[in-house]
């Protein structure tokens, strides 16, 4: 496949504050794609009303949330007009051919899904259709846009390998049809997952088993993307380190998380590998990383935080980035749409 015809479908949910893992596991491999892909960056907030209403906080968080995730976008860099940049509920193609999966895909998949047992929770009967189904609505925001490349942390992985058993599903249920309408070869591409580079799990600052999540009680555990300076020091100075000096392999890396992610933020923060960031840290104290670290993440934020606050003080500005690619957005759903709806055989 040549490079012109790779499309890239990403996108972050509107739910509570942004962090370091969003960033470092998202937004900022988003950026990197611009160079070399056709983009397109989507706040899901039709992902976001899946928990219950506690979670995504009712109508003006939502609003909120969604302009903030939009502000994170542009400030870290994404360029809006020369991709797009656009919230799902504004595109009805999303929650159709949602539908359409919901009727693809077999509750067996689902079963499997990890993600929903997570955050179902041991009370999975009270868990709403929308969660446990929330894989076939990725699945839709990728295909309808019959996406090639999705960058995604390594805990979507799973939702990445459903969507290709999707796609390939509908290609052989509905061969016929689909060579009828001109796609000898099926109609939906599989969609690869880009995972790259360090830190495409980033862990709690208090705990380097656990993820860092918007979720912990404890805001020391995460660095928002709104931190101001000193609080994003005061939050790696108090970082939970091991007893050792830092290792000078990536083999006595293992079995020390904390280490590992300390050091994976770093690596990440400066666009290099663990490998090169290891033996600049082999045998000092985590003091001395701890400090480099602060100063590191600090010039790579606090310009990001700045940024972001003035975007969201223009709240119409934000609105009609949305609006706009929201309208392109469609343009390019709107057709895939329509060729589905034939294939199915929906009279129109
Ligand atoms: N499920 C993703 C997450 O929690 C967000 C998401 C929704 C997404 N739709 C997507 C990511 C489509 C990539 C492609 O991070």
């Amino acid at each position: 496949m040549s490079q012109a015809s790779q499309r890239v479908f990403s996108g972050v949910q509107p739910t509570g504050n942004l962090h370091l893992g969003n960033y470092l596991g998202a937004i900022k491999r988003f950026v990197a794609m611009q160079s070399s892909h056709e983009c397109i960056y989507c706040v899901v907030d039709l992902h976001a009303i899946t928990q219950d209403r506690s979670v995504w906080g009712g109508p003006e968080e939502l609003a909120r949330s969604t302009r903030e995730v939009t502000a994170a976008y542009l400030a870290s860099g994404i360029d809006p007009a020369a991709h797009i940049v656009f919230n799902q509920s504004q595109v009805a193609a999303h929650s159709e051919l949602a539908w359409i999966f919901n009727c693809v895909a077999r509750v067996g998949w689902l079963n499997r899904m990890t993600q929903f047992k997570d955050k179902a929770g041991k009370n999975r009967e009270n868990a709403s259709v929308g969660l446990y189904a929330y894989p076939n609505l990725m699945a839709a925001d990728i295909l309808a846009y019959r996406a090639t490349h999705v960058p995604v942390g390594e805990d979507q992985k799973q939702h990445l390998e459903l969507t290709r058993d999707i796609a390939q599903k509908f290609n052989i249920d509905m061969a016929d049809a689909c060579t009828e309408a001109g796609y000898p070869d099926g109609f939906f591409p599989l969609p690869e997952p880009l995972i790259t580079g360090p830190a495409t799990r980033v862990m709690s600052l208090r705990d380097g088993d656990k993820k860092m999540s918007k979720s912990d009680p404890s805001d020391l555990s995460r660095i928002n993307l709104t931190d101001d300076a000193d609080t994003i020091a005061k939050k790696i100075r108090k970082a939970k380190t091991d007893p050792d000096a830092l290792p000078e392999s990536m083999e006595a890396l293992k079995g020390r998380p904390e280490a590992a992610n300390l050091l994976g933020l770093f690596a990440a923060l400066q666009d290099a590998t663990l490998e090169t960031v290891l033996p600049q840290f082999a045998g000092r104290q985590f003091s001395e990383l701890k400090q480099a670290l602060a100063d590191l993440a600090v010039e790579k934020l606090s310009p990001i935080a700045g940024e972001m606050q003035k975007l969201m003080a223009s709240q119409d500005h934000i609105d009609a980035i949305l609006k706009d690619g929201a309208e392109r957005a469609n343009a390019i759903a709107e057709p895939v749409m329509a060729d589905v709806r034939r294939i199915m055989g929906f009279v129109r």
